[in-house]
């Protein structure tokens, strides 16, 4: 098994597919061999008439802290950026077009990446120690994988830009009730709930919960494209400032960055 593949474990259960990201010493942060792995993944079980529900789960502490940092801190300008990471984050963009339902179970932080991550997933379940946030803004970007597109639609705009202003995380209650996942559960159950609700779900018809997930993207999605092409010109824009580097390099060096505008 080469390093990438062994970072995201593959278990089917049934009629269940759960991919488990396994990347802990660094919070599961999303780089590129590991979203490869992991869309190829669930790719695989969406193509396999076998599976009828996936689920996409972290480790306790994290269930992933973002895009991985380190690959983009040396990045030049927007083209570099551009052309480093545009397959990258598509693969967000293949999650959300997955046919068949994909749960999130989210331990620990969603942060960056990681909140986008679980938001292109159809729904959320929530360990009690979970925490959702979008804290790209604190490293001198804002998010590039779909944040301020699902985070808006999810909570509404006023809440995602407290949070996308200020890069604040939102505990799992605070985001039961704001609407970002649908229960919190204890941590030691987490997985388990995740799988009894899938083996639910896959009792059904597989092509009703099919167009059901269709048709509820069709309410939340509307424009979604426009939004996510919008937010990554954006997010590429930003690679041409000295306040991405300052952010990025601050956050590999571990202080405080001190960001001046330019
Ligand atoms: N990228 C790369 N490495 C990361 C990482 C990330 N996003 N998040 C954590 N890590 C690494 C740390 O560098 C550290 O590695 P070392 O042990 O080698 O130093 C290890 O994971 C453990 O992290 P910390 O020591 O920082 O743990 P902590 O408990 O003190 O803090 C945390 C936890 C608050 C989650 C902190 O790690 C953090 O702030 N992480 C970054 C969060 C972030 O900014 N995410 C957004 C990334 S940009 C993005 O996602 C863009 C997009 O939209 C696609």
């Amino acid at each position: 098994m080469n390093a990438a593949a062994s970072e995201v474990l593959v278990e089917r259960d049934g009629a269940v597919g759960i991919a488990t990201l396994n990347r802990p010493q660094a919070l599961n942060a999303l780089s590129m061999p590991l979203m490869k792995a992991l869309i190829d993944a669930l790719e695989t079980f969406d193509a396999d008439s076998s599976i009828r529900v996936m689920i996409v789960a972290g480790s306790p502490r994290a269930f992933a802290a973002g895009a991985d940092i380190n690959e983009m801190k040396d990045l030049a300008d927007a083209k570099a950026a551009e052309a480093a990471m545009a397959e990258h984050l598509g693969r967000w963009d293949r999650i959300g077009r997955l046919k068949k339902p994909v749960i999130a179970a989210v331990s620990g932080f969603a942060l960056g990446g990681g909140c986008e991550l679980a938001m292109a997933c159809d729904l959320i379940l929530a360990s009690e120690t979970a925490v959702f946030g979008q804290p790209e803004i604190l490293i001198g970007v804002i998010p590039g994988a779909g944040g301020t597109q699902r985070l808006t639609k999810a909570v509404g705009k006023s809440l995602a830009m407290d949070l996308v202003l200020t890069g604040r995380r939102l505990t799992a209650r605070e985001a039961l009730a704001a609407g970002l996942v649908a229960r919190v559960l204890a941590p030691e159950v987490l997985l388990d709930e995740a799988k009894k609700l899938a083996r639910e779900i896959a009792k059904g018809s597989p092509l009703a919960a099919q167009a059901a997930k269709a048709a509820a993207n069709a309410a939340v999605d509307r424009q979604l494209d426009a939004g996510l092409s919008r937010e990554r010109q954006l997010f590429y824009t930003l690679f041409d400032t000295q306040d991405q580097k300052e952010g990025m390099r601050a956050f590999a060096e571990k202080r405080v960055p001190k960001f001046e505008g330019k």
